[in-house]
């Protein structure tokens, strides 16, 4: 959590930081701040709150008007760890000589802090970002000699004592015309504009600007330079004096990269395949609706390289049929709503592959020592790619010796990156920290995967598998029907608008999805929501539904459906306003003989029908109404859909 960016090049350095920030908001919005080299000082600028009420208010504020002329800055904006939301602990932190940007949490600040109270030091902040700085500080003012080698000694030796996971933006009064940038576990890119360099948390903060990037590996160095404009190669403490030549020339800029042992590095320029419309609104009000009309178009990105005569084709990854036939069990893990598409996952893959799944919260899986095999197959799941727990639980997959698969939307992540195989999601970027878009994709690919399992363990054959992958195909155009007419989500958000609490229940599948529509309306409109396995309920909660609590059932399952319609009736005749989610087909031959229309006042009090779509399938489409139903509460609330209170995208804190 947390966005931190840098700026070196000709451009109006202070619109850019603000702008790239704005994009990296997803990542935390408790306070913002930016701190630019003008005129020979580290100028910080930073304040509490989202950076349209924070941040920018501030900076028209009179005295701030150098900032125009910088060509070098950093920013960042925050999701608190250490310390609650408030201008004191806002980043930058630093002061007129050195200013850091920080993501991640470092554990051992304590002790830090200790020793530098020791020398002297006094901490205005309850930030384990400002011993970093000052930690910095301390080992550069050592050192006898103020040179470039020694700005780089002093964050060499400085990160070197940190325990935990850091990415760092670094600007000295001494070198105006340089940004340094080091990590370790939290992402970090660089971005290579016309003239001019970034870095950034991820490249959508920069992608207006360029699509050319390049990764930072844990323990480089990136040194960002301004190339001409007068300091360039100076390097030394007398360059302060020409931060005003700096501000006025016409610059170029320039990046180096260094390994751990201070050796220079050649990496890879990469270039992302979207573009910045994909990262705007485009009309929409916010992303989460944008993200949500998306999905069918996620869909068939997704699907179509990934079927061939029929079949799954997962060459992209080595994920062949001789290793799903051989594995003996397998793990998914994921947090939040990609641990939810897992559990479709077990579902779908338990009942056609008849192999065990193991479903997994990866911040248990983690720490609970889970019996694991050297030929079991561990799936992670993630949008972001650099969840914290899910980056950690598969290290510890790959350090059992286990057979790992990385399903992520983002390219190059960490998670991406430590897996033995990968496959990417390609639902383009998710802004919204409520995800739709990047959920349904993960739920695709649990299917993909159930119907190779199943072909190469022989439980389907080569026609049931074309038949399985033909009405996957087919989901898009399905997403899109219940997309064509929201007025049923938009009467049920009325509804919903001023109640305290609901339950959202479903038996199997429905279960599963259950899960996922309670966690998007309680998320975005901080109604409190659980989801419940319908025969579960008389085992306690039940007790709960009293006079008018809206319940939300899930009947997509012929099967289960009439078994759904009882526990239905048995919290109706207690008071509860149900409403129900359902397939005519489940219901009309699942046991209600006239279909979806025969469901009277007794049973529900709306009904939202959910177009055709196999059983097996109907996740796919009912999550859709169950993401509108929040989405529509959310607006009512008149909460800030697109960053809820407390949350951020990007979970790089366990
Ligand atoms: C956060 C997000 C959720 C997301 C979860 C896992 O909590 O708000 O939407 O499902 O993290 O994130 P990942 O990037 O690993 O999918």
């Amino acid at each position: 959590m947390c966005g931190i960016v840098g700026y070196v090049g000709g451009g109006d350095c202070r619109g850019i930081l603000v702008e790239a920030l704005e994009k990296l908001e997803y990542r935390g919005y408790d306070s913002a701040g930016i701190a630019t080299l003008c005129d020979g000082k580290v100028v910080t600028v930073k304040a509490k709150g989202k950076i349209a009420e924070g941040l920018i208010p501030r900076l028209k504020l009179p005295g701030y008007d150098e900032l125009k002329h910088a060509k070098v800055g950093i920013g960042h904006t925050r999701w608190a760890t250490h310390g609650e939301p408030s201008d004191v602990n806002s980043h930058p932190h630093g002061n007129e000589r050195i200013a850091i940007v920080h993501n991640g949490i470092i554990e051992n600040y304590r002790d830090i802090k200790a020793f530098l109270v020791k020398a002297g030091y006094t901490f205005e902040s309850e930030t384990d970002t400002e011993t970093i700085v000052k930690l910095i500080d301390y080992y550069y003012e050592h050192r006898f000699v103020k040179d470039i080698n020694s700005a780089v000694d002093a964050i060499t030796r400085a990160v070197s004592e940190l325990s935990g996971a850091y990415a760092l933006g670094i600007v000295f009064s001494d070198y105006p015309d340089k940004i340094f940038a080091t990590r370790k576990e939290s992402p970090l890119i660089v971005g290579k504009g016309e003239n001019e360099y970034f870095i950034a948390s991820d490249v959508a903060a920069v992608i207006t600007h360029t699509k050319d990037y390049y990764l930072l590996e844990h323990g480089e160095l990136a040194i960002l330079s301004l190339t001409n404009g007068g300091v360039a190669g100076d390097g030394g403490s007398g360059a302060a004096g020409k931060a005003g030549g700096v501000c006025d020339g016409e610059v170029g800029a320039e990046v180096t990269f260094y390994d751990y042992h201070g050796g220079v590095v050649e990496k890879e320029l990469l270039r992302v395949d979207w573009d910045s419309e994909a990262a705007q609104k485009g009309g929409y009000e916010h992303f989460m609706l944008k993200e949500i009309y998306e999905q069918p178009e996620a869909v068939r990105r997704t699907l179509s390289p990934r079927i061939t005569d029929g079949k799954p084709d997962f060459a992209e990854c080595g994920l062949t049929a001789d290793k799903l036939r051989e594995y003996d069990n397998i793990f998914i893990i994921g947090c939040g709503s990609a641990m939810h598409a897992g559990i479709v996952g077990k579902y779908v893959i338990e009942k056609l592959a008849r192999a065990s799944v193991t479903v997994d919260i990866a911040s248990e899986f983690r720490y609970r020592d889970p019996l694991l095999g050297g030929n079991d197959l561990v799936v992670a799941i993630s949008q972001s790619g650099e969840t914290a727990d899910t980056l950690a639980a598969l290290k510890l997959a790959n350090g059992a010796g286990c057979d790992t698969l990385a399903i992520v939307n983002v390219v190059g992540s960490s998670i991406a990156r430590e897996a033995k195989m990968v496959m990417y999601t390609g639902a383009g970027p998710e802004i919204s920290v409520c995800s739709t878009k990047a959920y349904m994709v993960q739920c695709v690919f649990m299917y993909l995967l159930a119907f190779a399992a199943a072909f190469a363990k022989g439980k389907i054959t080569e026609d049931e598998c074309t038949a399985y992958t033909t009405q996957l195909l087919a989901i898009p155009e399905v997403i899109e029907k219940c997309l064509s007419d929201v007025t049923a989500e938009q009467q049920v958000a009325t509804r919903l608008t001023n109640t305290e609490s609901l339950l959202y229940i479903g038996r199997g599948l429905d279960y599963a999805l259950s899960m996922e529509g309670s966690l998007k309306l309680k998320e975005i409109s901080y109604i409190h929501s659980e989801s419940y396995a319908a025969g579960e309920l008389k085992h306690g909660t039940i007790s709960l539904i009293t006079a008018g609590m809206p319940v939300v059932a899930i009947a997509t399952q012929t099967a289960l459906a009439a078994k759904t319609l009882s526990n239905i009736k048995e919290v109706k005749s207690r008071g509860a306003s149900v409403i129900l989610v359902a397939t005519n087909a489940a219901l009309a031959d699942g046991g209600v003989g006239g279909g979806i229309d025969s469901i009277s006042a007794d049973m529900a009090d709306y009904v939202i029908e959910i177009p055709h779509v196999s059983d097996l399938l109907s996740p796919l489409a009912a999550v859709v109404p169950l993401q509108l139903i929040a989405y529509y509460t959310a607006v009512l609330r008149g909460n800030d859909v697109d960053k809820p209170r407390n949350l951020a995208k990007s979970v790089t804190v366990e």
